[in-house]
């Protein structure tokens, strides 16, 4: 019989992944409510319309990979590429605007996007992101980018570079866009064919491409930070004030334009030199104009998302394995019961148990307790039993002692 496998670009996550993404999403969602934010869940699949809207037609993701199927009532439904455009229409949709000033959400789930799969990229893949809608502070620019940056460095990813930009608003990009493409119309026919594209929809994109004869036919283009107005270059100007003041090392790439349509304003990205050509491990930055094109709303907000696989490609063998309160060792027929009552009692009292269904000798046992990462074992042989009492031996620190059977919830808090 030929075995099904999983689909191309897609990857299972069981096992040490299981913990590490466990240990990753769970951290980022504890460390993110520290600042305020708050669960969000949208669903797995939108209206085509939404992405296309949201995202922009003229991006890579809307042009080519999207995974974009009619249901059986013939709507065009897309399966969520990013984040952030579903957030945006969960808050327009609900109204939040009117019941608070500002909203903090942090989300963690798959995407989906149809790119040419290699290490690092899949076209299943996970984020975890957070997206703040109603403040327009750059200050609000700054704790983002630091609070990325600060997860990342405590669950162990060091030796990353936050590089930002301005790509301004609406009145600098329009001056920015002529001045772009008065530099790029010469050499038209020398850009590859998403250039051109490019050139027509987006031009700033241009700057994004990653093919090498167009980012050498672009090096010397005019950067937009020379075309920003007086008010956008004091709010980039206070970003960059208080990532000093947050301690957050930071790079200014005056190319940095990003994959999607909505941005304005701040852009970042944190980038890694570990993952070779998927060294992006986050991105985000401002949107004010993604709520208007969306809800015809003036609400500012800034997000940004990491890719949960690059963050576990980082961090490697370096995060907390299994972590087991307690492994009962059973010894004779006998004991099965009593240790399977103890095992019960102690899960609901809200320990994390392991026990074995077969009888089993002590060194099965005790190597058993080791696999799975018991800090304790609980040892119950039919003497003991009958004495009303186990032997606990505490792995971590070497000790051993025999308890009443009724203590042992006291001993284990
Ligand atoms: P993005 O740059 O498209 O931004 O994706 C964010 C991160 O997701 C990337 O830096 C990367 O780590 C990861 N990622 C993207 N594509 C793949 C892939 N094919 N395989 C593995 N990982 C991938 C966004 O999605 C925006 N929604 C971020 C944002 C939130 N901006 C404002 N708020």
């Amino acid at each position: 019989m030929k075995l099904i496998k999983a689909v191309r670009g897609t990857k299972d996550i069981y096992g040490d992944d299981g913990i590490k993404y466990d240990f990753i999403t769970k951290t980022a969602q504890e460390f993110f409510k520290n600042y305020g934010y708050s669960l969000i869940k949208t669903p797995i699949f939108e209206e085509t319309d939404l992405f296309k809207r949201g995202v922009g037609e003229g991006t890579d993701i809307v042009e080519k990979e999207m995974y974009t199927f009619q249901d059986r009532g013939e709507r065009s439904i897309t399966l969520r590429p990013e984040g952030t455009a579903a957030v945006v229409r969960c808050y327009l949709e609900n109204k939040v605007y009117a019941k608070e000033d500002v909203s903090r959400y942090f989300y963690a789930g798959s995407m989906f996007r149809y790119e040419r799969p290699q290490a690092g990229r899949q076209r299943e893949f996970n984020q975890i992101g957070v997206e703040v809608l109603g403040e327009s502070s750059p200050i609000l620019d700054a704790e983002v980018i630091s609070m990325g940056y600060s997860f990342l460095n405590k669950i162990g990813i060091t030796d990353l570079e936050v590089t930002i930009n301005s790509v301004g608003e609406k009145e600098s990009r329009v001056k920015y866009r002529e001045v772009l493409l008065n530099f790029l119309n010469p050499m038209k026919e020398d850009l590859c064919d998403d250039c051109r594209m490019r050139m027509e929809k987006n031009p700033l994109r241009v700057l994004d491409c990653k093919i090498e004869k167009c980012k050498e036919l672009t090096a010397l283009a005019p950067i937009i930070t020379d075309s920003l107005t007086e008010e956008e270059r004091n709010h980039y100007e206070t970003v960059k004030k208080y990532l000093n003041l947050f301690g957050v090392k930071y790079k200014e790439d005056p190319r940095l334009v990003r994959g999607l349509d909505y941005y304005s304003s701040t852009v970042y990205e944190i980038v890694t030199n570990k993952l070779g050509s998927q060294g992006t491990v986050l991105g985000g930055g401002r949107y004010d104009n993604l709520l208007k094109q969306l809800g015809d709303k003036e609400i500012p907000a800034f997000g940004f998302a990491a890719g949960v696989e690059r963050i576990m490609m980082l961090l490697g063998e370096d995060f907390p394995k299994r972590d087991l309160d307690v492994y009962i060792a059973w010894l004779g027929e006998s004991t099965m019961d009593p240790a399977f009552k103890i095992a019960n009692d102690l899960r609901l009292s809200g320990k994390s148990v392991a026990i074995d269904y077969n009888s089993k000798g002590m060194k099965s046992h005790m190597k058993k307790a080791d696999k799975v990462g018991a800090k304790n074992v609980i040892i119950i042989g039919e003497d003991e039993m009958s004495k009303g009492v186990v032997m606990l031996k505490d792995f971590v620190n070497r000790t051993q002692e025999e308890v009443s059977i009724e203590n042992l919830k006291n001993i284990l808090k």
